[in-house]
């Protein structure tokens, strides 16, 4: 269990790089037991959540030879799920994909109910509605969930957009007998990244429309090489703590486009903004102005940055109104922000935040990795000195952090608060 302790008022200023996407390299990492040639990954990023996973694969007979900062070849040849440990995946919300890459490998492999962030209910019923509609038996136990047939190409309607249930989807239709109709799912720049790189190791993938994915199955796949795209939540979170703090950054390595939900937005709050092909710097100018926005499936604000934006709100001169009818209860980090001096009223998946409150420094617990940025983003912004415990928990999604704070100006001291 690590904390961190933060001295609140310093203005972040410099330049850092984007790390490689969480929500891409778990799909990605996972579909490697699709494959019988080894695959090589570079720009994973070093987080806890990525050395979790490539644990479990390496309990499947995966394995992993470490090329180098961010780089990992993967030899999936002798995968085998006898003596496979898979109580890790409990604590990984993305160990559910291995129902899908494995479904035809390992038929019948019981993977335990996904863990991962812990901000209310989070449903599978798509995930298994898609499986038995390629054919596929679901058994559902105390010890997990399994799946086991052969998928057969389908044709389903996402009637929620679930960007896990469309990875999914996606993974059992690569290797599956016929052609896979998606419709309402996910498009999310990380789903994009693991379709590029299903298609460069032979997939038949095709986005005839908004929302529509195509996928004519194959009989196997070759090995690759891919580059996980940038994080934009990484890099989104920066920024915001750059508002927070009335500094100055440069982001390299992410292409500003991947955060048009974002830019405008921060640019009415008092941001000025400028762009790069894969770079871009902002500086606040001036006192904060409230916001008004609601969570959506990509290209809409993703509830990814809700909590960190929220905890801005705070700050702004004004009443800002934040709703996540994506997740209406992942506001429980509110109680903790509220400690801080923050004045914020939540109701039906809709925070009302009154800002201009003076954020003072506390001992708060980060309960999920959204939920403990944002308290991040309060203590940087708050005076005095704050110890953000579980810090562990924003470490699942967040290469580097306590290193790029400090580089930035941030005063951070990282130590181990015990079990
Ligand atoms: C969601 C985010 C994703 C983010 C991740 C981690 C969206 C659309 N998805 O993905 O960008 O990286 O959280 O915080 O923004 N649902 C069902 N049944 C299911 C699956 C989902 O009803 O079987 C509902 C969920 O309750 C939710 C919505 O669908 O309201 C989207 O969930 P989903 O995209 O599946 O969640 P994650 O894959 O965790």
């Amino acid at each position: 269990m690590k904390e961190l302790t933060l001295l609140g008022g310093a203005r972040l200023s410099g330049e850092i790089g984007v790390h490689g996407s969480k929500n891409a390299a778990l799909p990605i990492l996972f579909s490697c037991l699709l494959f019988s040639e080894p695959v090589e990954l570079a720009n994973l990023p070093d987080i806890t959540d990525v050395s979790a996973a490539l644990s479990l694969l390496s309990s499947l007979g995966v394995k992993i030879v470490r090329k180098g900062r961010g780089r990992v070849l993967l030899d999936p040849s002798s995968a085998c799920s006898d003596g496979c440990d898979l109580s890790l995946s409990g604590s990984l919300r993305g160990s559910l994909y291995l129902l899908g890459a494995t479904c035809r490998r390992f038929p019948g492999l019981t993977v335990p109910r996904p863990g991962g962030c812990n901000f209310g209910a989070r449903p599978i019923d798509l995930h298994l509605s898609v499986f038995r509609a390629m054919g596929l038996t679901v058994s559902e136990s105390e010890e997990g969930v399994s799946v086991r047939g052969r998928p057969k190409g389908a044709r389903f309607h996402f009637p929620t957009v679930s960007v896990g249930a469309t990875v999914n989807a996606i993974l059992s239709a690569v290797l599956a007998d016929g052609r896979t109709v998606l419709t309402g799912a996910a498009r999310e720049p990380h789903v994009l990244d693991l379709i590029a790189f299903l298609r460069a190791a032979g997939a038949r993938i095709s986005l005839p429309a908004p929302g529509a994915v195509v996928i004519d199955g194959v009989p196997r796949l070759y090995g690759v090489r891919h580059r996980v795209c940038p994080d934009m939540i990484e890099a989104g979170t920066y920024l915001l703590f750059t508002m927070a703090t009335g500094g100055e950054i440069t982001l390299r390595a992410i292409p500003p486009g991947e955060l048009a939900c974002l830019l405008p937005l921060l640019a009415g709050m008092g941001a000025r903004i400028g762009t790069g092909v894969d770079s871009l710097c902002l500086a606040r100018t001036g006192k904060l102005r409230p916001v008004s926005l609601t969570t959506a499936p990509y290209p809409g604000f993703p509830t990814d940055l809700q909590p960190q934006m929220t905890a801005l709100a705070c700050l702004a001169d004004g009443e800002s109104v934040i709703a996540d009818p994506i997740f209406p209860t992942r506001f429980g980090y509110v109680s903790e922000l509220r400690k801080m001096g923050a004045k914020i009223a939540v109701a039906d998946g809709r925070a009302v935040v009154s800002g201009g409150s003076r954020l003072t420094g506390r001992n708060v617990t980060a309960p999920d990795l959204r939920a403990g940025a944002a308290l991040t983003l309060a203590a940087l912004a708050a005076e005095g000195e704050s110890r953000i415990l579980r810090f562990d928990r924003i470490e699942r999604g967040y290469a580097a952090l306590t290193r790029n704070l400090a580089a930035l100006g941030a005063s951070v001291t990282l130590s181990d608060g015990g079990a």
